[in-house]
């Protein structure tokens, strides 16, 4: 009899003796059974079975980092036979899942089954924003379907793990991977991670169609040196407790099954390696319950730090600071059980490693059934099905920021008018998927073009203008697309000339960002600028459609285009989101979740930035912080974002419940009003500042957001109410106080808020 049969028994046999009344301590009873359970089983397994759970191979069907030089040499058949393999990565859809799990649950001597981990990142088949652009919503619930939808089609391929959300809080546009997180704000970053740890893993795990989720890379990645990829990072107590860790902690109170180790080492000490990080921080004071996997490599890469002096040191780290699962390293599989024999490791950190990733098969009923992702009939129906179409769609009209929109240039018209589309992104299926799409095919995206030709009542004519730059096609191969020539710019001036309306679509191509896609330039890449420059000499009636996958530096552009949209890679739906915003039949609502800079040499740029001693020139002179060849303020700031619709703030009002700083309550009322004929949606954003306290707080932080739908003319109430959650902050010893003194109220329609009110506490 298998164990997972026997556990099956034994779970009947505890159910039955249960009062099937008492509801309250059902989840109770079950937990207690799964830790029962887990006990059992590690009663019988060999201290080489145990860290074979510890052990994930990778399958080598998409790549998503180094080839790993020992990898292929390793016998993995053989090791799943033994029971040696507690998870697979990269490998997908159920025939090919069902094989390897076959393996581990009828050949191994314990049959335990494998957990099947995946980088779904913006969906599966179907694919939504890249994850930056959807957190331009402010749409949790929209946010929060993308992920289910990403879900229900990953395990209807086989995949039980999804290596997201990425949680990191980034200021740094230069970095790559600020595609792949939801911006620079805390609090945002915070809600919208538990939106997509809810989507993904639903209300029940063991349900067929939820996956387990990851917080990821704990911690602080994104604030990677100079935005260079896997970089050192260093970071004061007040910005890790206060900025980096805020979505770490709101993933676990969420119930996140999993966190991923950080490429690059904190302050000193390799994440992978970080005792602070993993055990006093997330496994005792967040008291974390679910199990933390390596990044790829991360845990032999201590040696290229320069913290590990060999493999085996570094796999001895690794457990003890608290990372329970290998991926790519190698190193578990071939060091722990020798160390543990060798007394060198306590075998309790192994069961607890052990325990941990036992309970999330546990929860996702693996146990129960190994191959209830494995079935054909709903793979067939669900990966690509039409309603996942339609919710992407959904979630890409509302990812759209509209930039500028002078002289009401958009929305276009709809008849009678000559429009000129230029841009190789214009035609292009494939960018708009943007990076991390593995089991997403080649060019399966709706183009611009395409959307746009829908609409039939204008005479639409499309110019390539000139390709887009060098960039990276794949996750392997690099390709130089054009640099320099300019050989098309002609016939599209020429088709440009007598246009009404030119709409350009210019950007990065979609792995122009992403993992390993640093820039150390932030402006359109190849001729592209240049390219609109030459446009904008024959026909100044531009309305500029970005692709891209971090913020730009658009200066040229914001001073001449009329028109500007921020479309970033909207995915599967690209072209019909973008087309139904040109053409006014979605308004959008969009706001930005990270600052735009002037030029990139004001990055690191962030909305929550800290006062300095020598905020303004007062003396008029040049003894105060600025540049001396740019303005200090971003381009478009954090929370902007215009809509066809206008919206007027009014009547801020502050309702003191409790003023005392150990239990304060302050209810914020305030107006909005649709001063337009247009109905339409509004982000309003509440921010305070704490004017003194014994560390430095920022000049602004976000502490409250609503998604507002007015009709035109329509004024509504909104209200808030800040609280001892959101009106403390973290001091240097990780304590979260409220201190008593006072503080600024601020709301608006981006973090430039436009009314303010003061309040005290005592
Ligand atoms: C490396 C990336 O940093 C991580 O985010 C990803 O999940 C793994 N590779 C697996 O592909």
């Amino acid at each position: 009899m298998k164990i997972h049969t026997f556990l099956i028994i034994l779970l009947l046999i505890t159910l039955s003796s249960c009062k099937l009344v008492d509801y309250d301590s059902v989840k109770v009873e079950n937990e207690t059974i799964v830790e029962k359970q887990i006990d059992s089983l590690l009663e019988i397994m060999t201290i080489e079975e145990k860290v074979g759970q510890m052990n994930q191979y990778n399958g080598f069907w998409d790549v998503t980092g180094p080839t790993p030089k020992v990898g292929n040499a390793v016998k993995k058949y053989e090791h799943l036979r033994k029971g040696w393999v507690g998870s697979m990565l990269n490998v997908r859809g159920v025939k090919e899942v069902r094989a390897v799990q076959k393996i581990a649950v009828e050949e191994s001597r314990l049959g335990i089954p494998l957990l099947i981990g995946f980088d779904v990142i913006h969906g599966y088949k179907t694919l939504s924003p890249i994850p930056l652009a959807e957190s331009a919503s402010w749409d949790l619930e929209a946010i929060k379907n993308s992920a289910r939808i990403a879900a229900i089609e990953a395990s209807a391929s086989g995949i039980n793990w999804t290596f997201a959300p990425m949680v990191d809080i980034s200021r740094d546009a230069r970095w790559g991977r600020v595609m792949e997180g939801a911006g620079e704000d805390p609090y945002l970053g915070s809600k919208i991670a538990q939106a997509r740890i809810k989507g993904f893993q639903g209300d029940n795990l063991s349900d067929v169609n939820t996956i387990a989720a990851t917080a990821k890379h704990f911690a602080a990645y994104g604030f990677s040196e100079s935005g260079k990829e896997y970089n050192t990072v260093e970071v004061s107590a007040s910005t890790l407790n206060n900025v980096v860790f805020p979505p770490f902690e709101a993933a676990v109170k969420s119930g996140v099954k999993s966190f991923m180790n950080a490429f690059n080492e904190l302050n000193g000490v390799p994440a992978t390696g970080n005792n602070f990080l993993l055990r006093d921080v997330l496994k005792e004071k967040w008291r974390f319950d679910g199990f933390v996997i390596s990044d790829w490599g991360s845990i032999s890469e201590m040696k290229d730090w320069g913290y590990a002096e060999n493999d085996k040191e570094a796999a001895k780290m690794a457990v003890t600071a608290g990372s329970d699962m290998d991926m790519e390293s190698y190193i578990y599989i071939k060091y722990l059980v020798h160390l543990v024999k060798n007394k060198e490791i306590d075998e309790a950190i192994i069961d607890d490693a052990v325990r941990r990733i036992l309970r999330v098969k546990f929860e996702l009923g693996l146990f129960d059934d190994p191959y209830k992702y494995c079935d054909d009939k709903r793979e067939a129906e669900m990966i690509g099905n039409s309603k996942h179409h339609e919710a992407v769609l959904d979630v890409a009209k509302k990812s759209i920021v509209l930039l500028k929109n002078e002289n009401n240039l958009l929305p276009l018209k709809k008849n009678g008018q000559k429009i000129v589309l230029i841009g190789a992104l214009a035609s292009d299926n494939n960018s708009p998927l943007g990076s991390w799409r593995l089991a997403a095919d080649d060019n399966t995206a709706v183009s611009v073009l395409q959307g746009m030709q829908n609409y039939k009542g204008n005479d639409l004519i499309f110019k390539k203008g000139a390709d887009v730059s060098i960039g990276k096609t794949a996750f392997t191969k690099e390709v130089v697309i054009n640099n320099s020539d300019k050989s098309e710019f002609n016939e599209a001036k020429e088709a440009a000339k007598s246009a009404d309306v030119v709409v350009m679509v210019l950007g990065e191509v979609g792995f122009q960002s992403g993992e390993s896609r640093s820039r150390t330039n932030l402006q359109l890449p190849g001729v592209q600028q240049e390219l609109l420059e030459e446009i904008y000499k024959v026909n100044k009636n531009i309305v500029l459609v970005l692709n891209n996958g971090r913020p730009l530096a658009l200066t040229w552009a914001d001073k001449h285009i009329p028109a500007i949209i921020e479309a970033w890679q909207l995915g599967t739906q690209t072209g019909n989101a973008v087309a139904q915003v040109l053409y006014g039949d979605y308004n959008p609502s969009g706001k930005l979740p990270m600052t735009f800079p002037r030029n990139v040499g004001q990055v690191p740029i962030y909305y929550n930035y800290k006062n300095t001693g020598r905020p303004v020139n007062s003396n008029n002179n040049v003894f105060y912080s600025h540049y001396i060849d740019v303005e200090s303020s971003p381009l478009y700031p954090f929370g902007y974002g215009l809509s066809y619709s206008t919206f007027q703030y009014s009547n801020l009002y502050l309702k003191p419940v409790s003023l005392m700083a150990d239990n304060p309550k302050i209810e914020v009322t305030l107006n909005i009003k649709n001063t337009s004929n247009t109905d339409g949606k509004e982000v309003v954003q509440l921010y305070i500042r704490d004017l003194f306290a014994s560390v430095v707080r920022p000049v602004k932080e976000l502490k409250g957001f609503e998604l507002i739908e007015l009709k035109a003319g329509e004024t509504k109430a909104v209200s808030f109410i800040l609280d001892k959650s959101t009106l403390g902050f973290y001091n240097n010893n990780g304590d979260y106080i409220v201190e008593p003194g006072k503080f600024k109220v601020f709301v608006g329609g981006s973090s430039n808020t436009s009314l303010e009110k003061e309040f005290e506490l005592n």
